[in-house]
């Protein structure tokens, strides 16, 4: 394989320091890239008035490829007063990066897997039968629509007249809304396209045949949610018979999920669903295998534009030690991700082994693993620092 151009996106806070340490990774397995910086998150804020330079969507739409850290967000208002002095006053406002590079590229496909690593101590266990404990091994992909639904964006508060009067069309609304004068409703839309869930359900259903895994799960809502989640559902059963009869179609409601998920986590492969419940049960899977410091997260547009990233935001509160604490294997993990996409399967293999190696071992843990409060004083309290797990990480490759 000839040399691959990646762009990378450090970000803030200890976005930049997981990537450099998942880089380091890579290097060692001899994957042979070239990694273009590319400027995002706060600085960018601050001194520029865009957290997002276009320099930056270029670079990403000739490479196609990203990887990604983290970046800081804040609260508008709070945005706002930390410009740089110039350009104060001059009505910017903050918009999340990495939503604006979901929107311009139309990364519509989000998959986060969650697997369990044997011998992690922050895996979910139970109680089984006659008090034994029991450690089910979780792997599951959880493939969220990343782009419609309830984060689509499409949301009045006092909507205006024209959707007030297309509301009144329907029966429901007239009936249980009618009377509320429009300054004391909000609405926010679930638009579902059949194009968009049409993709997200290939993508899930393509991965459970590429894995092997015997069942692809919808988990939305359709028996309240009949028109978005129903159509989901309907789509999944046609392209299930049509296209992957050999894989089994299940159907859960994200509410029942929830309730099960400590019962039979185990029993689930693939995982579909629209964007919110997506985003649910992605975190609710990933808490039961390590939480942030071990989930990654990979987005993909329909024209070959990948991001790939851990779920964890910039954490600032530990980006200023003079030895980094944190955990990097969400963003080695998301990097295997990265391989796989790349068919640099063996590569992400050796990885992933390597990790198993060291979480089984247990010599080296992150403050996280060691269920410690973050601070400078962990590594006094035996944890390892970010170095040293990438470190042992390396050097069972
Ligand atoms: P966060 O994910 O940055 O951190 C929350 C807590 O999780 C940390 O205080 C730490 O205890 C733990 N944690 C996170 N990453 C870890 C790691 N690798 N190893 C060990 N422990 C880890 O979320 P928070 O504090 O809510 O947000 C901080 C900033 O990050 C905000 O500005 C937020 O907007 C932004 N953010 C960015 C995201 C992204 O870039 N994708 C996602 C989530 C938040
Ligand atoms: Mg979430």
């Amino acid at each position: 394989m000839g040399k691959r151009t990646i762009v990378s996106l450090p970000g803030d806070g200890i976005g930049a320091i997981v990537l450099s340490e998942a880089i380091r990774v890579l290097e060692a397995t001899g994957f042979n890239a070239d990694y273009i910086e590319g400027d995002i998150g706060w600085k960018f804020w601050r001194k520029e008035g865009n957290p997002l330079p276009e320099r930056t969507i270029n670079l990403l739409a000739e490479h196609k490829i990203g990887l990604f850290g983290a970046i800081t967000s804040k609260p508008k208002d709070e945005a706002a007063d930390e410009l740089d002095a110039e350009l104060q006053q001059k009505g910017l406002v903050y918009s999340s990066p990495i939503v604006g590079l979901r929107q311009h590229f139309n990364m519509d496909i989000c998959i986060r897997p969650c697997k369990t690593y044997p011998g992690n101590p922050l895996n979910f266990i139970r109680r089984g039968k006659d008090g034994t404990i029991e450690e089910p091994i979780i792997d599951v992909a959880i493939f969220r629509q990343n782009t419609e639904g309830l984060y689509g964006g499409v949301e009045w508060s006092d909507p205006p007249g024209q959707v007030h009067e297309a509301l009144m069309t329907h029966p429901k609304f007239r009936k249980n809304f009618g009377r509320v004068p429009a300054n004391d409703i909000s609405v926010s839309t679930r638009i579902f396209t059949r194009k968009a869930t049409r993709r997200i359900l290939q993508a899930a259903f393509g991965h459970a045949r590429k894995y092997g895994y015997k069942s692809v799960t919808v988990c939305e809502k359709p028996n309240v949610i009949r028109e978005t989640s129903g159509m989901m559902f309907k789509m999944a059963k046609e392209i299930q018979q049509d296209e992957y009869p050999e894989i089994e179609l299940w159907n859960t409601n994200i509410d029942a999920q929830m309730m099960w998920l400590t019962k039979n986590p185990e029993d689930y492969n693939v995982i579909v669903a629209g964007n919110m419940f997506g985003d649910i049960v992605s975190d609710a899977f990933a808490g039961l295998i390590g939480g942030l410091g071990f989930a990654c997260s990979a987005q993909f547009s329909a024209d070959g534009v990948a991001l790939f990233e851990p779920t964890h935001g910039s954490a600032p509160k530990y980006a200023g030690y003079d030895i980094s604490i944190v955990n990097p294997i969400a963003m080695i993990e998301s990097a295997c991700m990265m391989l796989d996409y790349l068919g640099e399967e063996e590569r992400s293999g050796r990885i992933r082994n390597a990790v198993s190696v060291v979480v089984k071992e247990g010599k080296v843990r992150t403050y996280d693993m060691m269920k410690l409060t973050g601070s400078q004083d962990v590594l006094n309290k035996g944890a390892s620092s970010t170095k040293e797990m990438t470190d042992a990480i390396i050097s069972k490759l």
